[in-house]
């Protein structure tokens, strides 16, 4: 149990999650769970660096995560689920490591840059431009080993290496070189076809959607739009309808006759439609089920925030101790 490498990953509280969640995280997530000891982070902290102007969204997004966690088979037993903001050292922490971080390289970021061009100019703040840092915090106060994340994330886990080398070496070692987990994971567009999936362009589907919004959702899914009549052969590659359907089914050669069908012209929309939203439902039955017991029983729910939380907050205190110690930093009483 304790020679576990330690995992840490975190998501910012800005909105229930959905279907693209699960396919390129939480899917992930729930098998690394045996095997490490994890750590899930909702970074609310961070969800403040593009959201500081709604926070009401972000203190009710941080139940909806910690639900749909629960819902979908993560497991406070076995990982400790952290809320950022109950453990300041997470602050402190960015803060100390700020003195050590070159501006060049957040100038350098292109994760980082793309997020600022997209913001509109009176929300780039100070605090989004150092949000990197802040996700460097997060990694290096656990000490984690591995931090599994999307490719757009890949730029702060380089820059969380650097900053990790640097500290050990300027001040001495405490911190594990953390290594990018690119675990086996899959990438949904919206229900609008586009790239980009977000809650407030309506295009998602969320995992705790009743049947009936995921049947209305489907039913207004964007498909191959050269395709104005069932009997014309339609494109399956880009089609959002199959890759939720390859995302999704239990049942693999139902999928191939379909797509057959689809490319010569001989299945309606509405067929198809219907078959995906059963596909859908089927998946998301289970996790309603467990969110409904949850929310009849919040206290367990509470229960699992209290015990990630003083975990992490032990393992910060350690960490902090060494920081602290190293940086020469509340270190008075050492001196007479
Ligand atoms: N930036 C991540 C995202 O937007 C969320 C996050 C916060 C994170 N802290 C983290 C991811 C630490 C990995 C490790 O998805």
């Amino acid at each position: 149990m304790a020679n576990k490498k330690r995992i840490l990953t975190g998501i910012r509280p800005t909105g229930a999650l959905h279907l693209g969640h699960y396919v390129g995280a939480l899917h992930n997530w729930i098998n690394l769970q045996d095997e490490y000891e994890c750590n899930f982070l909702i970074a609310d902290y961070q969800a403040l660096s593009d959201h500081f102007h709604e926070i009401d969204l972000i203190k009710s997004s941080v139940i909806d995560v910690t639900l749909d966690w629960l819902s979908v088979g993560l497991d406070p037993e076995k990982s400790n689920f952290v809320i950022q903001s109950y453990v300041p050292e997470h602050a402190e922490l960015a803060m100390l490591l700020s003195f050590i971080t070159p501006l060049g390289m957040l100038e350098r970021n292109p994760t980082l840059k793309g997020e600022l061009d997209s913001l509109p100019v009176e929300r780039r703040s100070a605090g989004f431009y150092n949000y990197p840092i802040s996700q460097i915090a997060d990694i290096l106060l656990p000490r984690a080993h591995l931090v599994p994340v999307g490719e757009d994330q890949a730029p702060h886990l380089e820059m969380s290496r650097e900053i990790a080398r640097k500290f050990n070496r300027m001040y001495g070692e405490v911190f594990p070189e953390p290594e990018t987990l690119i675990g086996k994971v899959g990438r949904l567009s919206g229900t609008d076809g586009k790239g980009k999936m977000s809650k407030s362009q309506g295009n998602v589907i969320l995992l705790s959607d009743s049947k009936e919004s995921v049947e209305k959702k489907v039913r207004g899914m964007y498909t191959d739009p050269n395709r104005i009549r069932a009997d014309i052969p339609g494109k399956v590659e880009g089609n959002p309808v199959f890759q939720y359907l390859d995302a999704f089914t239990t049942d693999d050669k139902n999928v191939e006759d379909f797509k057959t069908r689809y490319r010569s012209g001989n299945i309606g929309d509405v067929e198809i439609k219907t078959y995906l939203s059963n596909v859908l439902n089927d998946f998301l039955e289970p996790i309603r089920e467990k969110r409904v017991y949850f929310e009849s029983n919040m206290n367990l729910v509470e229960e699992a925030l209290d015990k990630g939380i003083k975990n992490a907050r032990k393992s910060a205190n350690e960490t902090m101790k060494l920081v602290r110690d190293k940086m020469k930093v509340s270190t008075y009483k050492k001196i007479w």
